[in-house]
């Protein structure tokens, strides 16, 4: 190590995932542990994706990171818990072309610059949080040669941002909520590979790209303490909901699948208005789109499309295929035409993929 004139790089690209069976509320606020399991579809990384390159020199004075080409302070917990996991994993790198050689104890005086890039909107609802600490987490640990396997990494990312733990792998995925209070059992687990259902199209109605006001960080802290319709969502709702959705997913039964993950995203906003005081993520042009959806399941009489809300007025839409997706759009464009009166911007459409490894 006497040699100061390297670096080592890593670059990977993790994309988001959109959650189908809501997580709202912690039980451990450090540790982010759930209050009830959660279940998503993994997008496409093409789409709506992080890419993060991580770096080590002896010359680095200080570990430092920049989010979209602006430094960020690495200050917060949160970052520094998913430092300190991965740093206490490393394992000895060996670069024999570039006459690098790192022994195991010399992680901790190394320290790592982190460079982050969302190809979408930070802070939108759009899950930018999920990518972010899940490529965080999975750049570093290549980078430091953690052998741990995916399900391990992602308790690690959890404790970046809870969502960031879905995001660990492609296809259908469950973040098991745990009942350890040190949280080593609350990971997520793949439902199904991403060519399981690969008929299934997603479509992101951009209705804002703006930052959201209530951060789901604290929009949760404050539904944990003032909701009664959350903590009977999470015992008496979620547990059954989670068995009906792994049974749509593994048989494919769309009518099934759109159900409930119309209705648990209906129930999230439910529970933002029972918060006191009340959070609304969704605006009158996300209200006009539920309208606008039921009508057309309803008149179909049975579901063609599935829709879902996060923490944000952007609507997620799911087609069974891509004939109904055409249709989707086209209808999109007349009904909400991008305009002056409607935000509606643009539309991202995304398939499910698996997290692809850039470095
Ligand atoms: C509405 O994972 O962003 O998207 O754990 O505090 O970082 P923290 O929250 P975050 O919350 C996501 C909430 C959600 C639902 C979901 O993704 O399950």
């Amino acid at each position: 190590m006497a040699n100061k004139n390297w670096i080592l790089m890593v670059t990977a690209q993790t994309p988001t995932n959109i959650a189908v069976i809501k997580y709202w509320g912690k039980r451990d606020e450090t540790l982010i542990l759930p209050i009830n399991d959660s279940i998503s579809v993994t997008l496409d990384p093409e789409h709506l994706c992080t890419t993060t390159t991580v770096a080590v020199s002896p010359s680095f004075e200080s570990d430092k990171m920049w989010l979209n080409g602006k430094e960020i302070s690495l200050a917060g917990g949160r970052y520094q818990s998913c430092l300190r996991e991965i740093r206490s994993r490393a394992n000895d790198v060996e670069d024999e072309e570039k006459g690098i050689s790192i022994k195991k104890q010399d992680w901790d005086k190394l320290h790592v610059h982190i460079a982050s890039f969302n190809n979408f909107p930070t802070a939108a609802g759009l899950a930018s949080s999920a990518a972010g600490f899940a490529c965080l987490v999975y750049s570093l640990a290549k980078l430091m040669n953690v052998k741990e396997e995916q399900g391990k990494l992602s308790a690690i990312a959890r404790q970046g941002s809870g969502s960031a733990c879905r995001s660990l792998f492609g296809g259908f995925v469950k973040w098991i909520m745990g009942n350890e209070a040190n949280g080593s059992d609350s990971m997520a687990v793949q439902l199904a590979s991403e060519t399981h259902w690969d008929d299934l199209v997603i479509i992101i109605a951009v209705v804002s790209s703006r930052q959201k006001e209530t951060s789901s960080t604290s929009g949760m802290r404050e539904s944990v303490d003032t909701s009664p319709l959350l903590h009977y969502r999470s015992k008496e709702v979620v547990p059954k909901r989670i068995l009906q959705m792994e049974e749509a997913i593994k048989t494919r039964d769309f009518p099934s699948f759109a159900k409930l993950t119309c209705t648990d995203s209906n129930q999230f906003h439910a529970v933002c208005l029972d918060t006191s005081p009340p959070i609304f993520y969704m605006n009158d042009t996300s209200h006009r789109i539920i309208s606008y959806m039921e009508k057309w399941n309803r008149s179909q009489g049975t579901p063609q499309v599935a829709y879902t809300f996060d923490a944000g007025p952007n609507a997620v839409l799911i087609a069974p295929n891509r004939k109904v997706a055409t249709l989707l759009l086209q209808r999109l464009l007349f009904y909400f035409p991008p305009s002056a009166d409607t935000d509606l911007s643009s539309f991202v459409i995304g398939d499910k993929s698996l997290l692809k490894d850039a470095g």
